[in-house]
């Protein structure tokens, strides 16, 4: 059975998906525990599902590095096998991710490399493109940048605006995701081998 860690900074939509997939006794993967970098309203979904959370205020710390290593502490408390980033809006701290890559994924809520970075949709309306998109991509250094793992396209209609089309992507977002978790825990998709492909 795969353990997860989940990092969130707001609604948890996506992580209420993936704790409802894996609540099935069938899916090969449950969640350990949620973290979040302040007081985010999806940590609401881990007390619904009675798994543990923890928070990390971003706000808290002097600096990014101190900040992420605390974070990297709590992660160590429960050692997942996976963490995912699922709406955490904060770049990782160099030390953490060299620690948890590749066994680190995020979700983003477009086609990469297209529109990378903290706002993904409106980048794609501002640019007028006909379509956009949802990725899962495992964390590297770089601003979301890491090799795709899986990826999926999403129109955008005529009379969008961020809201409308952002809840148009996040249902594909949490079937890829939940796809990809799954995939790593029966070893149909290796991370070593995804991050190390040219
Ligand atoms: C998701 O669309 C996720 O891809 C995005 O934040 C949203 C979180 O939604 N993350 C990023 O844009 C990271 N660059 P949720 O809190 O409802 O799951």
């Amino acid at each position: 059975m795969l353990t997860v860690a989940v990092l969130i900074s707001g609604t948890g939509s996506n992580l209420r998906a993936l704790l409802d997939a894996a609540a099935d006794p069938d899916f090969p993967a449950r969640v350990v525990v949620v973290g979040a970098d302040r007081e985010a309203d999806g940590l609401a979904h881990a007390e619904d599902f009675g798994i543990p959370s923890f928070t990390v205020p971003y706000a808290h710390y002097p600096t990014r590095e101190e900040w992420g290593e605390e974070l990297a502490a709590q992660l160590d408390v429960w050692r997942p096998d996976l963490v995912v980033l699922s709406g955490l809006m904060r770049l990782l701290p160099v030390d953490v991710v060299d620690a948890w890559t590749p066994r680190i994924v995020n979700t983003h809520p477009a086609y990469l490399p297209e529109f990378p970075g903290a706002h993904g949709v409106r980048d794609a309306l501002a640019a007028g493109v006909a379509q956009t998109g949802a990725s899962v991509i495992i964390v590297d250094n770089g601003v979301d940048t890491g090799p795709i793992l899986a990826q999926e396209r999403v129109p955008v209609l005529p009379g969008d605006d961020e809201h409308s089309l952002h809840e148009r992507i996040k249902p594909v977002e949490r079937r890829l995701l939940i796809d990809v978790v799954r995939r790593i825990a029966t070893g149909e998709l290796d991370l070593a081998a995804a991050s190390a492909a040219p």
